[in-house]
């Protein structure tokens, strides 16, 4: 396949390190330092799915595209308010298509995870258009009272509308359990036959164990793409890393021995929007005219499970 078309939607309040520091132990310089945050776009009264049809609506212009034309939508999404029906059916009634739709829950590996199903549908002769959405609101997971988690979190959705071409170059995934790194615990409703002991825990992170895991898992996967390809490091124009911590973009730039004007950022002002961080990422340098056609692009992401996974195409 190949990415036709990309678009984004963010809430509009914006809150600076400065603002956290309002209410919790922590300062705008340690936010910087140590992760590269300095502000993020935190959901207030929008719904998400809404922001997951703007970033939807959007990607379909961006590809001169109607929503008719759409074969499938996959949604990547870990969580939102609604258990069901699929965010991804929500976002088919927005923006009036008519295609089967499914929801997958790959945390911050979602888009790579949804391209690589959309790919093998394409490859089995199943569908020709593709519409990609990755919607999340983390910010709805921490514990705000946890210096720890929650300033490292943005909302936001990001959108690609694939389409027919050879231009998906190779996709690798990866997954190992380790269920006590990153996780959440919700309460679900009580049955007059549960004796089981229940909690409600926001999420709960090994912040150093997640960082190694994410340096590893994000060479291995890279390696793994170039080495399908037969190329190096250095014959990729642009690296769209996950946004979690601008030092882990560093270690993996060190790793690949590649100068940083290939690692296009937004950690900056986003923070980590989970699944949505690379389609996000990928819409804002689409518009910006990063990319020339022709340009070779590696997209690398990991996230609870632990899950990872790359992409190496062809803009
Ligand atoms: O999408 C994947 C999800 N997550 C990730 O990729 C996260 C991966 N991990 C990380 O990015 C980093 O481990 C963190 C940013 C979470 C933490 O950075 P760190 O350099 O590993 O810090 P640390 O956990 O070792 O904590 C160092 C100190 C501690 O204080 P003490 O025990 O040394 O007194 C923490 O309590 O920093 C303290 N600390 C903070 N201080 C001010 C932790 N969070 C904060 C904070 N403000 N927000």
């Amino acid at each position: 396949m190949k990415i036709a078309g990309t678009g984004s939607a963010l809430p509009k309040k914006v809150v600076t390190n400065d603002m956290l520091s309002e209410f919790l132990d922590t300062s705008d310089e340690w936010i910087r330092a140590r992760t590269g945050v300095v502000s993020r776009y935190v959901i207030s009264d929008e719904k998400l799915e809404d922001l997951a049809i703007e970033a939807a609506k959007k990607a379909l212009d961006n590809a001169g595209m109607t929503a008719s034309q759409l074969d499938f939508i996959i949604c990547s999404n870990v969580v939102n308010e609604y258990v069901t029906p699929q965010l991804s059916c929500i976002i088919q009634g927005g923006i009036g298509a008519t295609c089967p739709c499914i929801d997958i829950n790959c945390a911050c590996a979602g888009f790579i995870y949804a391209v690589e199903i959309a790919e093998s549908f394409y490859k089995a002769g199943r569908v020709k258009n593709v519409l990609v959405v990755s919607a999340e609101e983390p910010t709805r997971m921490t514990d705000w009272t946890d210096r720890r988690t929650c300033v490292l979190f943005g909302d936001g959705a990001g959108a690609a509308v694939l389409t027919p071409g050879d231009n998906i170059k190779s996709i690798k995934l990866s997954a190992s359990s380790a269920t006590d790194k990153l996780w959440q615990y919700r309460l679900l409703h009580p049955t007059p036959y549960i004796t089981k002991e229940e909690v409600d825990v926001p999420l709960q992170m090994k912040g150093q164990d997640v960082f190694k895991f994410a340096v590893k898992a994000a060479g291995k996967d890279i390696s793994r793409i170039l080495k399908d390809m037969g190329i190096n490091a250095d014959e990729v124009d642009h690296y769209l890393l996950h946004q979690a911590n601008i030092r882990i973009i560093h270690a993996i730039r060190d790793y690949l021995e590649q100068p940083q004007e290939k690692f296009p950022t937004n950690i900056e002002n986003h923070g980590n929007s989970s699944s949505s961080c690379c389609p996000i990422l990928l819409d804002e340098c689409n518009r910006k005219g990063l990319f020339k056609s022709g340009d070779l692009i590696a997209m690398s992401a990991f996230g609870a499970g632990f899950v990872s996974g790359a992409i190496l195409f062809e803009w």
